[in-house]
């Protein structure tokens, strides 16, 4: 089974719970998600089905097939939100994340420790995001002491933007961004 199909089922992107943490940070940045919004938390990462690597070329393409259905099921505005919720298919496409993108960020500080390794270890993710963060966090260091320093750095990144977003309302769909690299 590929590792994006295991990261929907059991990983780290897994279909029920996943879209919880989201929608308990979308909740914690924005308020209360309308229902439309709820749907496009639920769908967002639908396309790692099948994909090979999280971050390989077909991950990459991930917010493609949830996008689709958001557009096809409301209109553009829903369908870029999912859409843009990467941040490296947003820089790729010379644009700016959408809101979703911070949530997402942001969910993984509502995953209890033990239970997000447990996930990643399962599904065969922690290696790649091991590798990917390497340069931070060396191999030799503990999974745990990686998850708290992405813990750290996305929920920073997360509330940082939430607040330069809020001395700036017309960028509230998408907010102005200083583009990190990271996709781990
Ligand atoms: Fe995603
Ligand atoms: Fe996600």
């Amino acid at each position: 089974m590929k590792t994006g199909t295991k990261s929907l089922l059991f990983g780290v992107h897994q279909v029920f719970w996943h879209p919880l943490t989201v929608c308990r940070a979308w909740t914690r940045l924005y308020g209360c998600p309308t229902f439309r919004e709820m749907l496009c938390i639920v769908i967002h990462d639908w396309g790692y089905w099948g994909a090979a690597e999280m971050d390989g070329a077909d991950g990459a393409g991930h917010p493609e097939l949830g996008a689709a259905i958001a557009g096809k099921l409301f209109d553009a505005v829903h369908r870029d939100l999912v859409l843009l919720h990467s941040r490296r298919y947003a820089k790729e496409h010379g644009l700016l994340p959408s809101k979703l993108c911070w949530a997402d960020k942001l969910s993984i500080a509502y995953d209890p420790e033990w239970f997000y390794l447990l996930r990643a270890r399962a599904s065969g993710e922690l290696h790649e995001y091991r590798r990917q963060a390497q340069s931070w966090v060396p191999l030799e260091e503990s999974d745990r002491s990686w998850l708290r320093w992405i813990k750290a750095r996305f929920t920073k990144s997360a509330v940082a933007q939430r607040r330069k977003s809020a001395g700036h309302p017309r960028r509230e769909v998408n907010f102005a961004m200083s583009a990190e690299s990271d996709e781990v």
